[in-house]
């Protein structure tokens, strides 16, 4: 069966302030372009995830890869996840350091290790064993995540505190359905500011930030990541999914849960095995944007629903 490919990016949950609007719409549309590119030319759903969410990750407008939120130790530590849901194979690294494109290497660790996850010192390892670039941590690190991190240390604001107000932005990700119907997903993040050196959060974990398989569909997900760990969200939308809710109505149901029973916010997107897809969250925005049928559509406030023509060769 020829299935028509859809694709469908976030640039995270949160507030977003207004002058990261229009550079988070703009970034998540050009992803999603980038991505649906790859589909439209026959390529698979892992090879457009992983793209779009590079692409993100050289955004300085997402905390992921370059722009990364800052740790307690004004460090950054990346966490990301890539997953396949034709044969389940999934790659993941968590609180590593030096490497713009943790997405790219969680899809290494996928390929070329007999693990799912390598985290901190052991991944680095195996990042300069496998000659994957170093950075500087300076060149990830933006004025933005600067600054936010100088109000947490002057106010001495924790963790909790951030979430009790309104943490800025958050995590990106993609999922997408190919021609071959295969669904995959990916998620990539700088985590949350001033989170305590060696936290790990929801988006590198399995069912938490990200899950696929072809039964049922894709998902990533962002917001808070220790309420988003408690309800293993990602995994718990499919279920709903498979109890036979549509994409929006399982999404709606996962975030709500997570509300009502951990007091936890956050975003998702969603793409089922038949192409029907879902981008909702109960945080006051998050940018998303998706690409089927040569209609790119995209929104960052609540029931916002823009579309654009655009003019792929399918
Ligand atoms: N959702 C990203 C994090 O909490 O790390």
């Amino acid at each position: 069966m020829h299935m028509k490919p859809v694709i469908v990016v976030h640039g995270g949950a949160w507030a977003i302030p207004d002058d990261l609007a229009e550079s988070s719409k703009i970034g998540v549309k050009c992803a999603a372009m980038s991505g649906f590119s790859i589909l439209a030319n026959g390529g698979s759903s892992l090879q457009a995830v992983e793209a779009a969410v590079q692409i993100l990750e050289d955004n300085i407008a997402f905390d992921a890869g370059h722009g990364a939120v800052l740790n307690a130790d004004g460090d950054v530590e990346l966490d990301a996840i890539i997953m396949d849901g034709k044969n389940l194979a999934v790659g993941s690294v968590s609180c590593i350091k030096n490497i713009a494109n943790p997405v790219k290497f969680a899809r290494t660790v996928m390929e070329q290790t007999p693990h799912i996850m390598l985290t901190g010192i052991g991944a680095n390892k195996f990042a300069e064993k496998i000659k994957i670039e170093k950075i500087p941590t300076k060149e990830l690190v933006t004025e933005n995540a600067v600054k936010e991190w100088e109000q947490y240390q002057k106010y001495k604001q924790s963790v909790k505190g951030l979430f009790n107000t309104e943490k800025t932005h958050d995590t990106v990700g993609a999922v997408a359905i190919d021609s071959k119907s295969n669904v995959s997903c990916a998620t990539s993040t700088g985590g949350i500011t001033n989170k305590m050196v060696g936290r790990v959060g929801d988006s590198p974990l399995i069912g938490s930030g990200a899950y696929a398989d072809n039964f049922t569909g894709a998902v990533s997900t962002t917001g808070h990541g220790e309420s988003i760990m408690k309800v293993t969200l990602a995994r718990q939308v499919l279920f709903n999914m498979e109890k036979g809710e549509s994409p929006q109505i399982a999404a709606d149901h996962s975030l709500e849960y997570m509300k009502n029973k951990v007091h936890g916010r956050g975003g998702l997107i969603v793409v089922s095995k038949s192409g029907e897809w879902a981008a909702r969250f109960t945080t006051r925005r998050m940018a998303w944007a998706s690409v089927e049928n040569n209609i790119l559509t995209y929104g960052l406030n609540p029931g916002e629903n823009f579309q654009e023509n655009v003019h792929f060769k399918l």
